[in-house]
């Protein structure tokens, strides 16, 4: 087991390149079973835990893969098992994403439920109410969904609420339908659009991915082909905080600045400065910061994934803040881990009211889920003397290196490994 060390208080500089999408990657990861022919070349793949369980389930299925650095050659030409049913299956969430994309190829598959962080109750009824009206038939049993289906026929679907995770599983299935599927009430978020794209260079036929409409027109078969993940909105949005957070300047590279307008804008509400070029942005911040007020919200909204970060950094900020989480219901949990460093939060219910402190000073904590533990490193670094952070399992699953990105930067974070 490891832990990360961070000794608080550096004002940190730099650039940094951010790393592939890991919520477009581990889609994109799954989609690729559906090509019957050819090798899907996929280049800008994060090395992040759930990625590495994605390609040991992929396997596990009969494909043959490839890794590089940073990218992936999938085989998927001769799938041998349409049953998912691994601790990998369970242990992370975007493992949901095998039932859309078996049921889509041979229109039928065994999937275990999928974990993930615990945010909250986190249901796949949208998945199932999507599939169902696309013909299939489904049972949960012993844990697992079983689904099958004669034909797959496209139909309307319109989604009770936005989700993320139903909109690009419904959308994989639909891709090899037969006929038009059309998604209303579909999430917007940039890797819904970046799976639509890597579909629509296998051959899908897949339009208005970016809208709250999707309009899929189905396919016979899908091919191998080369495409590049874009770059991680939340993984940035954590160094943009960073840099408000410690007084810093840090410019975030490969990224797609008008992702991050919503962060960008409140950091400007804060009082930071916040610079736009073309594949770049830098966070400039010198003077104390000011509260604000923020709800998370689906894209374009504030991201429900940046609202624990930015959370830490309304713990020094002057005055009171405001943070509804209308997303999950149980996504304070870093709360209790922040006040043991000296914050004055109170969370009622789905509502954290923050009151501005002076500083924040090191101490023992968890990370409690992936984000939570951006949190506390954000924490860590802007706090005074030493933070232990534990329980970094979380925070692997889905930041490249934190630890060496952040020390580029100038910060004293460490990873240790904790003596049983
Ligand atoms: C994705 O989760 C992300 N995970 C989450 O990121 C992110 O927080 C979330 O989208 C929202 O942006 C992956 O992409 C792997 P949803 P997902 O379906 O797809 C309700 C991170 O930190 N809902 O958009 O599971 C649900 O309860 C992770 O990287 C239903 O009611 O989220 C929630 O309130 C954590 N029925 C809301 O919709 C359903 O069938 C949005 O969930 C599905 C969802």
């Amino acid at each position: 087991m490891e832990k990360l060390v961070v000794h608080g208080g550096n004002r940190l500089f730099g650039d940094i390149d951010i790393s592939g999408a890991k919520n477009a990657a581990v889609a994109i990861i799954p989609a690729a079973l559906m090509a019957s022919e050819g090798t899907c070349h996929i280049d800008n793949i994060p090395s992040i835990e759930d990625v590495h369980c994605l390609e040991r389930i992929t396997k596990s299925l009969g494909c043959k893969i490839k890794t590089n650095v940073n990218s992936l050659d999938i085989d998927s030409s001769e799938i041998t098992n349409l049953d998912a049913c691994t601790e990998d299956v369970r242990r992370m969430r975007a493992s949901y994403y095998f039932i859309g994309a078996l049921l889509g190829r041979f229109k039928k598959a065994r999937v275990e439920l999928p974990g993930g962080c615990p945010i909250g109750v986190r249901p796949i009824d949208q998945h199932i109410k999507g599939f169902e009206a696309l013909g299939a038939t489904v049972k949960i049993e012993h844990g697992a969904v079983n689904i099958k289906a004669d034909r797959l026929i496209g139909t309307n679907i319109f989604f009770d609420v936005v989700s993320v995770g139903a909109t690009i599983n419904v959308m994989l299935a639909a891709t090899l339908a037969e006929g038009i599927t059309t998604l209303e009430n579909a999430a917007r978020e940039p890797h819904v659009v970046d799976v639509a794209n890597f579909l629509n260079f296998m051959g899908a036929n897949v339009k208005g991915a970016g809208t709250d409409i999707i309009r899929i027109t189905g396919v016979e078969k899908l091919y191998g082909c080369s495409y590049s993940v874009i770059p991680d909105q939340i993984e940035a949005g954590t160094f943009m905080i960073a840099a408000a957070a410690t007084g810093g300047e840090i410019t975030v590279k490969n990224v797609i600045p008008k992702h991050l307008e919503s962060i960008s804008a409140k950091l400007i509400e804060m009082g930071a400065e916040v610079i736009e070029q073309d594949d770049s942005v830098t966070v400039r911040s010198k003077g104390k910061l000011k509260g604000v007020n923020i709800k998370t919200n689906p894209y374009p909204g504030f991201p429900t994934d940046v609202q624990q970060p930015m959370s830490t950094l309304l713990c020094v900020a002057e005055g009171r803040s405001i943070v509804t989480e209308s997303i999950w219901e149980s996504r304070f949990k870093h709360v209790d881990e922040l006040k043991k460093m000296g914050a004055d939060v109170k969370v009622e219910g789905r509502t954290a009211i923050i009151e501005g402190r002076e500083k924040l000073t090191g101490a023992v904590v968890k990370a409690t889920d992936l984000r939570a533990g951006a949190a506390m490193v954000i924490a860590g670094l802007l706090a005074e003397g030493r933070t232990e952070i534990h329980s970094i399992e979380h925070i692997d699953r889905g930041y490249p290196n934190i630890e060496v990105k952040f020390q580029k930067l100038g910060a004293k974070i460490y990873r240790e490994t904790i003596k049983e």
